[in-house]
């Protein structure tokens, strides 16, 4: 039986109870609430200190690497965030709890009366016309001092005066960062918060002062993930009081951990998505797929950050140019922050060229902020599409395993027509291949990728789909009720335990998450039988929000994906334009046919869509489709979309 629709919102009232008073997290509110972010539009890109030097950091490899940025002309492409990583400090004075550089390695940084200043530091960078970030800890105490114990820049002193994160002094440290030494960027970890729990060994060996954690990087159910929010968020508040132009970027380091997936766009700019990336083949891969199925929750202000590149070093030196190119265009395609962590002051041009590349720094830092889209997954190889503001997709076809691979390339990977001349530009050669119409074929050498920019005739003349332009929707709700570690994030041997343990075993929370065409569990969209190329699919439950961009009208067919496990519940599809409700689906279950809607936007600036569960026969999550979801007419999709 089909309730109506005024059955259906009754239904609903009744079943907010008693709580109605709490505000309803699916109610329209006709606004794109994603934060923005004049710093971080686009990805941001630099240089950091880790990956080259760890904390053996100093203020001439840094400088060094500055020069270098500006002499080579890296910085004009965009590489303008010189970071200083972990290693900086000496000690936490405790007569006022000022942070105290270490002079030794930052002379600089010696100032006339016993403090110590960034300040001639960051003049330097800013002279140079680029910008300084730091490193911090959200706990009281940094990851270097429970994992580089034999670094000689370790902090010293009392257990007090070695307590240098943020824990207790967040807003001291980010005024000092910020408005006294002049820092456009901190990036915040998460040791201090993590392992420093009573009685380990660390704590007990070194004299630290106990953190009970407030994560468990192996369990989310044991993460108090509201917490950890909160205290990055007040963070986050700190810089906004002192840096209040707003051209700072807070990037959160949680290791994907916390679920910051869902939440991380609204504290910071950027949020790590994995542990550390190491310079291996299989590492990479790891870090990567942490970040490449999280499309939807990227967009510009905020970034997936699956770690700094490790071009340069192991698997990715100027020996394995193959993987160093892939490693790089991987980034590139998934709009991931690009931060060179090599020692510049001597890099072979071999691999200046690689962070020199124009064309895909471009696809990385196009305006649009559309992360590149998994058209074809595999275990072996995959396809990632991007979508260009001049109307272009950009694509990276990627071998990730040791065999050769052939590759057939379709218009309908691309969204464009099959019966339309497509043509390819070579982002490493320059060269643009011969056109084809329907389907090509690559053969990849083991670890190779292509990287090509594509133009050819849209699919879908008069509009866009919402899964090629995931940068024009925010998930504001996504219905995950109880995060879940997402199973396909390639396992590598571990990197500390070798193979002495059970094995990787997946971690971070984000099954179940919005997904742009496929469902929140990888799975192909597909509603009574009939499968989807094109869509989005997400829980229901669930509230995303889409810039309109002038377009005429949106439409989709909409129904209870097949793959649900929740195969009892009714759900609702609904869309609303600026707040107003402009079309709903009624109750739809599993196993009935896909419903068209279709709304009218004339004027409409953010549309909203929502799925409601009507009714609540079992908690298990319902998989619900919006199949072929397409903004139409007025120029959508055929202009510039910034
Ligand atoms: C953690 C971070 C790294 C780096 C080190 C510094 O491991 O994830 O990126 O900052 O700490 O100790």
């Amino acid at each position: 039986m089909r309730l109506s629709t005024l059955s259906v919102a009754a239904l609903a009232l009744v079943l907010a109870g008693p709580a109605a008073a709490t505000p309803d997290p699916l109610a329209p509110t006709g606004r794109w609430s994603a934060p923005d972010s004049a710093a971080a539009r686009t990805p941001p890109m630099g240089w950091s200190s880790w990956n080259a030097f760890r904390t053996e950091v100093d203020e001439a490899k840094v400088l060094g690497a500055a020069q270098q940025l500006v002499d080579s002309g890296l910085a004009k492409l965009g590489y303008r965030y010189v970071n200083v990583d972990d290693g900086w400090w000496l000690k936490r004075r405790t007569s006022d709890g000022r942070l105290m550089i270490r002079t030794r390695i930052f002379p600089s940084a010696a100032v006339t009366g016993g403090d110590s200043s960034f300040r001639p530091f960051t003049d330097r960078l800013h002279a140079m016309g680029l910008k300084a970030g730091l490193y911090s800890d959200i706990g009281r105490n940094a990851c270097s001092q429970a994992y580089d114990l034999h670094s000689p820049n370790l902090p010293e002193g009392t257990t007090a005066e070695r307590e240098v994160g943020l824990y207790g002094h967040v807003d001291q440290d980010v005024a000092l960062y910020f408005r006294d030494w002049n820092f456009d960027y901190l990036k915040v970890d998460a040791c201090g918060i993590n392992v420093y729990a009573p009685g380990a060994p660390v704590v007990v060996q070194n004299g630290y002062r106990a953190f009970p954690p407030l994560i468990d990087q192996a369990s989310i159910n044991r993460t108090d993930v509201a917490q950890v929010r909160s205290l990055y968020a007040a963070v986050a508040a700190a810089i906004a009081r002192y840096r209040p132009d707003g051209d700072s970027i807070l990037a959160l380091c949680t290791w994907g951990s916390a679920d910051v997936r869902r939440w991380g766009k609204e504290v910071g700019q950027m949020w790590r998505t994995s542990q550390d990336i190491t310079p291996h083949w299989t590492r990479m891969l790891h870090s990567f797929d942490s970040a490449s199925t999280r499309a939807l929750y990227a967009k510009p202000g905020a970034w997936n950050d699956p770690d700094m590149l490790f071009i340069g070093q192991g698997d990715f030196d100027a020996q394995h140019l193959t993987e160093a190119r892939t490693h790089f265009a991987l980034w590139a395609i998934i709009n991931a922050p690009l931060f060179i962590g090599y020692d510049l002051r001597q890099a072979p041009d071999s691999l200046m060229r690689i962070w020199g590349n124009a064309d895909i720094v471009r696809v990385n830092q196009d305006p649009g902020g559309h992360q590149g889209v998994i058209a074809y997954a595999s275990d072996d190889v995959q396809t990632i599409v991007k979508t260009l503001s001049n109307g272009h997709k950009a694509i990276v076809l990627l071998n990730r395993g040791l065999a050769p691979a052939e590759m057939n390339l379709t218009a309908a990977q691309l969204k464009l027509a099959p019966d339309a001349p497509i043509a390819l530009r070579d982002l490493w050669s320059g060269r643009t291949l011969a056109p084809f119409t329907g389907e090509t074929t690559f053969t990849l050498a083991p670890r190779e990728s292509r990287v090509f920019e594509v133009s050819g005739t849209r699919r879908l003349r008069d509009g866009m789909y919402l899964s090629e332009v995931p940068g024009d929707v925010n998930v504001a709700v996504d219905g995950v009720v109880a995060p879940e570690p997402d199973p396909v994030v390639h396992r590598m041997i571990g990197q500390w335990s070798g193979t002495r343990d059970t094995g990787e075993r997946p971690i971070y929370a984000g099954w179940g998450g919005a997904q742009a065409d496929a469902t929140p569990y990888d799975q192909t969209l597909q509603v009574a039988g009939r499968s989807y190329d094109t869509g989005l699919g997400v829980l229901a439950q669930s509230r995303l929000e889409v810039r309109a961009r002038g377009a005429e009208r949106f439409e989709a067919m909409v129904g209870v994906d097949d793959s649900t496990r929740d195969t009892r519940d009714a759900v609702e599809f609904l869309v609303y334009g600026d707040g107003r409700l402009l079309a709903r689906s009624g109750a739809m279950r599993f196993g009935e046919a896909a419903r068209p809607l279709r709304a009218e936007l004339r004027g409409v600036r953010v549309v909203e869509l929502v799925t409601r569960k009507v009714g609540r026969a079992t908690d298990l999550p319902l998989v619900t489709t919006w199949a072929n979801a397409a903004l139409r007419g007025g120029g959508a999709g055929l202009a510039s979309r910034q």
